[in-house]
């Protein structure tokens, strides 16, 4: 059911210290910081040959990550995000297993502009996924 690996995201505590890791540390191709109000977080994208890094950091109060950087001051994984062709058969699919759907259960419009949902991580080892409809 699941596609390709679209991205892995990294909740971060110091953006430009991150970004600057992955361009001269790593060697990567790595974008600007792109501030995503919508969705609470300033992005800065690491383009592989592969898939993306996704460096992930608060971006206003009700940010989504903020509790998770409490917990990681350090930084940390926040989620992987897979690919799916249809979000609803795989949801339905999903629940049927058992596994929790987070919210309402309903795709909401993520970061790419693309259907998504998100997995409680306690049904995938400890990992948060993030499902997005191509
Ligand atoms: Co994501």
């Amino acid at each position: 059911m699941i596609g390709k690996l679209n991205h892995v995201a990294i909740a971060v505590p110091d953006l430009a210290a991150a970004a600057r890791t992955y361009r001269e540390v790593l060697g990567a191709q790595v974008s600007q910081p792109l501030p995503q109000p919508a969705h609470g977080v300033t992005v800065v994208f690491v383009q592989l040959d592969n898939t993306k890094i996704e460096l992930l950091h608060p971006l206003g109060d009700a940010s989504p990550i903020r509790a998770f950087l409490d917990k990681n001051p350090s930084g940390g994984m926040h989620h992987v995000c897979y690919e799916v062709a249809d979000i609803l058969a795989a949801r339905d699919r999903l629940k049927a297993a058992g596994a929790r759907v987070l919210g309402d259960g309903e795709p909401k419009i993520g970061a790419h502009d693309k259907p998504v949902l998100f997995l409680h991580p306690k049904d995938f080892d400890g990992t948060l996924v993030e499902l997005e409809q191509q």
